[in-house]
C-alpha cells in the first residue's frame, strides 16, 4: 500500500520525527540524538523544553486560557509591561499577535494609516513572513512569480551586505545611503522594513555595514517615512544584546517581535508602537482571535524573566565570540569556504566554488546540512550557500565543542 502523509511533507523542510528535545539535544522516533544548532530556526533559544516556561504555561492553563480581544486578561497587562520596561521608553503601544507575520501586518496596516502613503520599502530577499505581502516585502522572484499580483506598492532595494561587494564597508554604507535617499526623498514611502543589521529571516546572515540603522532611522525621519524595525529574529539577545536596536541605539517607529518571545512553548507575537501612531489604529484593524492567549503571555513573561535574570545577551556575546574564533581557526583556510560571518549567535557559513568569483556553491551547502545530520548535528541552509548556524543561546561548551567538530570534520571531509 502507497503509505501518503496526511501532513504534506513538501510545504515544509520535514526531514525527521521529533520524539523529545531537551536543551540543546534533539531525538528522533528511533531514539537518534542530535546536537541543535538551529534552535528550531531561532525559536528555542534558551533551550528546548525548559521547566520553568512549561510550570508558568501549565499553572496557567488551570486559571484561564482565552481573552478575546474585548478583554484584557491581567497577565496581558503585565506582560506589556515587562516588555515595554525593556523598550526604550517610547515605544509603549502594543498589540496582540500570534506571530510574527502578523505582527509585520499589522505594522504595515498601521504605517499606511498613520502616513497616509501606501508605499513599503523592503530589501531583496530577505523574509518577514509568509503572507502575501510580507513575501511582497522582503521580495524573492522565485517565490512570487506565480502569486504576485505585481503590486508596485512595493519598492526593494540591494542589501548593503559587505562580503558581495568589491566595495570597502565605508563605501558599502555610503553607496547605501545615496540609494536609499534616491528613494525615501519622493516623500511617498510609509515605511521601510528592515532587520537589526544582519539577515536573520531567509538565511543569508548577510551583514551590514556598521551604521546601517543610524543611516536608516536619519534618512527615515527626514522624509517622514516610518521605520519598521522586524526584530522576530534578532530580539531577545540572539546578536548580543536584548535587541538589535540596542547596538546601534536607535529607536523605531514600530518593532515587531515574535520566534524566541516565549521560547517555542506558545505561539505568541508583538507589534509595539509610539502612542501618537497607535492612536491612529482604528482603521487599521489590529485584532488577533488567538492574540495573546494568557498562556502565551505567561510562556513569554517566563522568557523575558529568564533574558533578564541571566543577562542571556552577555553569554551570547561571549560564545558567539568563541564560536566565530572556532569556525575562523578551522575553516578560514578552506577553499569553499567563502565567509565566515555574523552577528552575536547567528552566524553564516557562506560556500563558494571558489573564493575569487565568490560564486555560490548550494550543492555543497545542502551535502554538508546533510552528512551532518547523519552524523548527528542538527544545521538548517539558507538553500543558497549559507549554513546558518543559531545554537541554542544557552548552550553548554563541551556540547558546542562537539558540535564544531562534527562540523569541522563534515566539511574538511566533503567535496562535490
Ligand atoms: C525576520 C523574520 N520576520 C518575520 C518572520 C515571520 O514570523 P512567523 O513565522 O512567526 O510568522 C520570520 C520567520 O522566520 C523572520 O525570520
Amino acid at each position: 500500500m502507497v503509505h501518503r502523509h496526511i501532513i504534506y511533507t513538501k510545504f515544509s523542510a520535514w526531514r525527521f520525527k521529533i520524539k523529545d528535545a531537551c536543551g540543546s539535544y534533539l531525538w528522533d522516533d528511533k531514539g537518534k540524538q542530535y546536537i541543535d544548532f538551529t534552535s528550531g530556526w531561532n525559536v528555542t533559544n534558551l533551550g528546548w523544553n525548559r521547566p520553568e516556561i512549561a510550570e508558568a504555561v501549565s499553572s496557567q492553563v488551570m486559571k484561564n486560557t482565552y481573552a478575546s480581544m474585548w478583554f484584557c486578561d491581567d497577565l496581558q497587562e503585565k506582560y506589556a509591561s515587562a516588555l515595554h520596561h525593556v523598550l526604550p521608553k517610547e515605544l509603549d503601544s502594543c498589540s496582540r499577535v500570534t506571530g510574527g507575520v502578523e505582527a509585520n501586518e499589522h505594522a504595515m496596516k498601521l504605517a499606511r494609516a498613520y502616513t497616509g502613503r501606501k508605499k513599503i520599502l523592503g530589501f531583496y530577499e530577505t523574509y518577514h513572513g509568509n503572507n502575501l505581502s510580507m513575501l511582497e516585502v522582503g521580495y524573492r522572484k522565485e517565490w512570487l512569480t506565480s502569486i504576485s499580483s505585481d503590486n508596485s506598492d512595493y519598492i526593494h532595494l540591494e542589501y548593503p551586505n559587505i562580503y558581495r561587494t568589491d566595495l570597502n564597508e565605508t563605501e558599502v554604507l555610503h553607496d547605501f545611503e545615496k540609494r536609499l535617499e534616491a528613494v525615501l526623498e519622493n516623500e511617498d514611502v510609509a515605511a521601510v522594513f528592515a532587520e537589526s543589521g544582519i539577515i536573520s529571516g531567509w538565511g543569508s546572515a548577510y551583514v551590514a555595514p556598521t551604521g546601517f540603522l543610524t543611516v536608516v532611522r536619519r534618512l527615515t525621519e527626514k522624509y517622514g517615512t516610518l521605520l519598521i524595525l522586524d526584530e522576530v529574529g534578532t530580539g531577545f539577545s540572539r546578536t548580543g544584546k536584548l535587541f538589535g536596536m540596542k547596538h546601534e541605539n536607535i529607536v523605531p517607529d514600530i518593532v515587531t517581535f515574535a520566534k524566541g518571545m516565549s521560547n517555542g512553548v506558545a505561539p505568541i507575537g508583538a507589534m509595539v508602537t509610539k502612542e501618537k501612531i497607535a492612536e491612529v489604529a482604528d482603521p487599521a484593524n489590529l485584532q488577533s482571535t488567538f492574540g495573546w492567549l494568557p498562556i502565551s503571555c505567561a510562556a513569554a513573561l517566563e522568557t523575558l524573566k529568564i533574558h533578564e535574570k541571566e543577562k542571556i545577551w552577555e553569554r551570547v556575546q561571549k560564545t558567539g565570540h568563541y564560536m566565530m574564533g572556532e569556525l575562523k581557526k578551522h575553516l578560514q583556510d578552506h577553499p569553499n569556504v567563502g565567509d565566515i560571518r555574523g552577528m552575536g549567535m547567528i552566524l553564516g557559513l557562506d560556500f563558494v566554488k571558489d573564493k575569487k568569483t565568490k560564486q555560490k556553491y548550494p550543492e555543497l551547502t545542502e551535502k554538508i546540512v546533510l552528512h551532518a545530520w547523519k552524523k548527528g548535528l542538527h544545521l538548517v541552509c539558507d538553500h543558497e550557500s549559507v549554513i546558518q548556524l543559531m545554537p541554542p543561546l544557552t548552550i553548554e561548551k563541551e556540547v558546542l565543542d562537539k558540535g564544531i567538530k562534527v562540523l569541522v570534520n563534515v566539511i574538511k571531509d566533503l567535496r562535490v
